[in-house]
């Protein structure tokens, strides 16, 4: 596998490939990479012949008090990995690479509705620094597909409003999300929790599918929201959501709606600020 800094090198070895006829797969990360990432290079490989992943601490998605400095950057161990995984190609710029006018006057790439709650509301100008800095690797690698996990549900939907909405010519496959034993969802951020944090962390996914049987169970959607918040709460967790919310654009519920939801939930434990999701007609 090749580690490329260059814009114009990334380019130069994708072009060949799709002179040879490849399908292209890609796998954009911030690094710090966990078997989650990984499975995202093995869905990619399942439906590309060429593989190429990013690592990139893409700064306009973090806000002023957020972690962009403390963020975990392990590109030796990530290039290792991807490699194990059979990833062609890894891209890791600089951020003069990806932001050519600087990361605050670039052209930005705003996607409406999708945005306007739970992550959007807790992390002001979050996705669309996650939608510019995505359009920009998608103009850079020009790939056929690109997996992204449903760990970051808000964040997939948001990319396919986006792609649909530009018309970008690219697949955009999910995968589902990976788990540690206890339940917890494997994260970069997981590293910042105590050893004792992390298996106290188990309890966002329990109480999350607890919320689906209550729903099958008959139980009210205020009811359900009420009680999965004072569970977290009783247990330690700082919540910022936990909530039902319809799975296609994250509005609320029709009244007497039962089906088509999803489980959404942002909590900190510690330092971690943990997010967390559950489809309930599963
Ligand atoms: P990052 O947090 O590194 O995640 C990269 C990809 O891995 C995302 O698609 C995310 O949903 C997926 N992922 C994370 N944890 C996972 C898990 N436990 N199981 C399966 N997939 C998982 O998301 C970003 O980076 C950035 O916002 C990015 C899209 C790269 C733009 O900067």
């Amino acid at each position: 596998m090749r580690t490329v800094e260059a814009a114009a090198s990334l380019r130069e070895i994708v072009a060949g490939w799709r002179r040879d006829g490849a399908r292209v797969g890609f796998v954009p990360t911030m690094g710090n990479l966990h078997h989650g990432h990984y499975s995202l290079v093995d869905a990619a490989h399942a439906r590309a012949d060429r593989v190429v992943a990013s690592v990139f601490v893409n700064p306009t998605q973090f806000g002023p008090r957020e972690d962009f400095a403390s963020y975990p950057r392990t590109l030796a161990e990530d290039a290792a990995g991807l490699a194990a995984h059979g990833c062609d190609l890894l891209f890791a710029p600089t951020v003069a690479e990806i932001y050519p006018y600087g990361p605050v006057d670039m052209v930005r790439i705003e996607v409406p509705i999708v945005t306007a709650t739970l992550e959007g509301e807790f992390r002001p100008g979050h996705f669309a620094g996650v939608a510019t800095v995505v359009t920009k690797l998608f103009n850079l690698v020009q790939p056929d597909l690109a997996v992204f996990g449903q760990k970051d549900y808000q964040q997939l939907l948001v990319i396919r409003r986006m792609v649909r909405d530009l018309a970008l010519p690219i697949e955009i496959v999910s995968a589902p999300t990976l788990r540690e034993s206890n339940g917890l969802a494997m994260s970069s951020r997981n590293q910042y929790l105590t050893t004792p944090e992390r298996e106290h962390a188990g309890l966002i996914y329990r109480t999350l599918r607890d919320m689906a049987s209550a729903l099958q169970n008959g139980a009210g959607i205020d009811q359900i929201e009420n009680d999965a918040r004072g569970a977290l709460e009783r247990d330690g967790f700082l919540v910022d959501y936990i909530v039902l919310r319809r799975a296609d654009d994250l509005g609320t519920p029709a009244p007497g709606q039962r089906t088509g939801l999803i489980a959404l939930a942002a909590a900190k434990l510690g330092r971690a600020r943990l997010i967390d999701n559950f489809l309930t007609d599963l």
